[in-house]
């Protein structure tokens, strides 16, 4: 099943029980929001979750793609991706949390045919903030499912504060041998849908209230999924990247843990200025400039001769129609060739610069503060460079 059948099946599986489709699905906040790119499904509908009524009702669902730089590290392991899309489903104040599981269970099951002995549950064990989640768990133990009961894994909130909840987490066996033990315990259960039983608000002094309403919200990576399905060991072998993994060795020759990583950055990349992102010094723009620098980095380690200009225009197009972005694909190119001619710019000035006598010792926070004033040389740039 590819991820486009993958996407109408969810989506048609909740419109017929009630859930209307929300439209759109940009990577930027509504204004006003303080964190730089929507990081979940559920983001987006905060105020919704805190008791504003939605104009489509209480029961929604919804493909989201999110951006989160707090994996970067762990970019180019079989499940972490910068952006990635979240299939979404919310009750805002309507049913509860073992009918949004018993759902989950049949569509997992019943339509997307996945074998049940391959599934495994992780529920709230309680702790001083709330009980047993008694409900969660009796559900999982009524359709036959293992369940582990832990407590910080099985919690879930947006940032420090803001709606939040415990939450019941679904996971799929991806090994080619039996499970040595619970997910906590053995990573090759990976976590594909989580179900968050939002109904609390976490305060400025990190006490918790209760919200308004008792929500359901759950978010199922598609990537993740989608290459579970097709019997893939990472989500780089999923369809989404077939084109991807045929036309970048074509171009550069990578080991795979570079080649993960130059597909998971340009893809990404080409995402966000797709979504109207420009590079800049600070914010967005600024995530943008350094996923470019990085695939950079990566490959003019081997090759300075390495250019964007090289990247067909047919991995462009075949993003941007993915995310259904109607930036033209030309301009995301000159966008992502203008930033790489300002990058190799700045490397050489960079070089030069710190080749004086003066940078030759460790440095104090003054030259950094003049390599940044004066040249335009970031930090980061700086510490790598002093590495070369
Ligand atoms: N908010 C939860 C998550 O992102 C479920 O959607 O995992």
């Amino acid at each position: 099943m590819d991820t486009e059948q993958i996407v109408r099946t969810f989506v048609e599986y909740f419109e017929e029980r009630g859930h209307r489709r929300i439209s759109g699905s940009t990577l930027l906040p509504p204004p006003g929001d303080p964190v730089l790119f929507t990081t979940s499904g559920m983001h987006p509908l905060t105020p919704y979750l805190e008791g504003s009524p939605h104009p489509l009702g209480r029961r929604l669902v919804n493909v989201q793609r999110c951006l989160r730089t707090t994996d970067l590290r762990e970019v180019g392991d079989a499940t972490h991706l910068t952006v990635f899309e979240m299939l979404g489903t919310w009750s805002l104040g309507d049913y509860e949390g073992p009918s949004s599981l018993d759902w989950g269970y049949r569509l997992l099951t019943e339509g997307l045919g996945i074998d049940p002995r391959l599934l495994h549950a992780t529920v709230h064990g309680g702790d001083d903030r709330t009980g047993e989640d008694t409900a969660s768990l009796r559900l999982w133990q009524d359709l036959g499912v293992p369940v582990e009961l832990t407590v910080e894994d099985n919690w879930w909130s947006n940032g420090p504060t803001g709606p939040c909840g415990p939450d019941s987490e679904i996971f799929l066996w991806s090994g080619d041998t039996p499970p040595r033990s619970t997910p906590t315990r053995d990573d090759r259960w990976v976590e594909v849908w989580n179900h968050v039983m939002m109904r609390y608000r976490r305060l400025d002094d990190g006490s918790l209230v209760p919200l308004p309403q008792r929500n359901i919200d759950t978010g199922l990576g598609l990537e993740r999924l989608a290459s579970l399905l097709q019997g893939k060991s990472s989500v780089y072998e999923c369809d989404l990247f077939d084109p991807w993994r045929h036309l970048v060795p074509t171009l550069w020759t990578l080991d795979e843990q570079s080649l993960r990583l130059a597909c998971d950055h340009l893809r990404s990349a080409i995402v966000v200025l797709g979504d109207g992102v420009r590079p800049a010094a600070t914010g967005r723009g600024y995530v943008l400039r350094r996923l470019v620098r990085r695939v950079l980095t990566v490959l003019w380690r081997d090759d300075p001769s390495r250019g964007l200009g090289d990247l067909p225009e047919e991995l462009v197009s075949h993003t941007l129609d993915h995310f259904r972005q109607e930036r033209d694909s030309d301009e995301v190119r000159r966008f992502l060739i203008d930033e790489e001619n300002r990058f190799r710019t700045l490397l050489e000035r960079g070089r030069r610069v710190l080749s004086r006598p003066r940078f030759q010792g460790p440095l104090g926070e003054e030259d950094f503060h003049y390599l940044h004033d004066t040249h335009g040389l970031p930090r980061d740039l700086v510490m790598s460079l002093r590495q070369e």
